[in-house]
């Protein structure tokens, strides 16, 4: 398995992300970081095909996918950014994933969407209550259980530690850490402390449409934090603190 971003360039209206190019291939972990309104999700959309750049390509195998979503369907689970709400038609894991399963499948398959439901680790008695009265960590798995059911060799996960406390997060941040000997997973997240420790290629993004990739030493350094976020980056020195320990 191989994902390539060759000098990729995407936006709406103006340009959101200007020429990022990263390659992954066999199996690993992309961290994408950045401020809000950055690009991650756009990134991730772009990686699904569901948004297409403006130039560049966006190649799984060397099947260029930019733009179609149904061709990077065939390798991808997507877990999009959401905003629970409590106003939101009762429906239980089960379902939820029956029902998607179906989709893809044109049939029921209840053995693979409990198979999905035990690999993240979702208590049994939650998988017939109602998926908007479950915790958010709860909740966070059965959405990343969806993404699994069909064992996709790639994996996008929009901010999966959204609505998570402490304990979950370090817990969902395990299941990932787990899943990227098998897979290629790329994450956002607006934390980098979960999952540094287990990235293989780290993608900063910044509001000014700037960019560094590379190994998490190599972009977690003082000279290159400030050329991306100037300023802002007062908030990072924690982070890189943190590195000392558990980076090297
Ligand atoms: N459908 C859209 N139409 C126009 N502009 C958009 C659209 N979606 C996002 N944008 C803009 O693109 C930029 C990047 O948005 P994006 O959602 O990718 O950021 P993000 O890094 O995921 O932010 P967050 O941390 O808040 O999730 C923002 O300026 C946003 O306003
Ligand atoms: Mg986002």
């Amino acid at each position: 398995m191989r994902l390539v971003l060759d000098n990729v360039t995407v936006g709406y209206t103006h340009p959101v992300i200007r020429g990022l190019s990263l390659e992954i291939s066999n199996h690993g972990l992309v961290l994408v970081l950045g401020p809000n309104g950055a690009g991650k999700t756009t990134l991730l959309r772009t990686i699904a095909g569901l948004l297409k750049p403006w130039s560049g390509r966006v190649l799984i195998n060397d099947l260029d996918v930019s733009g179609h979503p149904e061709l990077a369907g065939r390798f991808v689970g997507y877990v999009p950014q959401i905003n629970p709400s409590k106003h939101v038609h009762p429906i239980t894991p089960i379902e939820y994933l029956e029902t998607l399963v179906k989709l893809r499948l044109g049939k029921k398959r209840r053995d693979i969407v409990e198979r999905a439901l035990e690999l993240v680790e979702l208590p049994r008695e939650k998988w017939f209550a109602n998926l908007w009265s479950l915790s958010g960590g709860e909740r966070q798995r059965v959405f990343i259980a969806q993404a699994l059911a069909l064992d996709p060799p790639i994996l996008l996960l929009d901010e999966p530690f959204t609505y998570v406390d402490p304990v979950g997060k370090k817990s969902i941040a395990r299941l990932i850490a787990s899943l990227r000997h098998g897979k290629i997973i790329v994450v956002t997240s607006h934390d980098p402390t979960l999952l540094l420790p287990y990235a293989d290629l780290v993608v900063l993004l910044s509001r000014s449409g700037r960019h560094v990739v590379g190994k998490p030493n190599e972009v977690f350094r003082r000279e290159v934090l400030l050329e991306i976020y100037g300023d802002s980056f007062v908030e990072y020195p924690s982070h890189m603190h943190m590195l000392d320990h558990h980076v090297g």
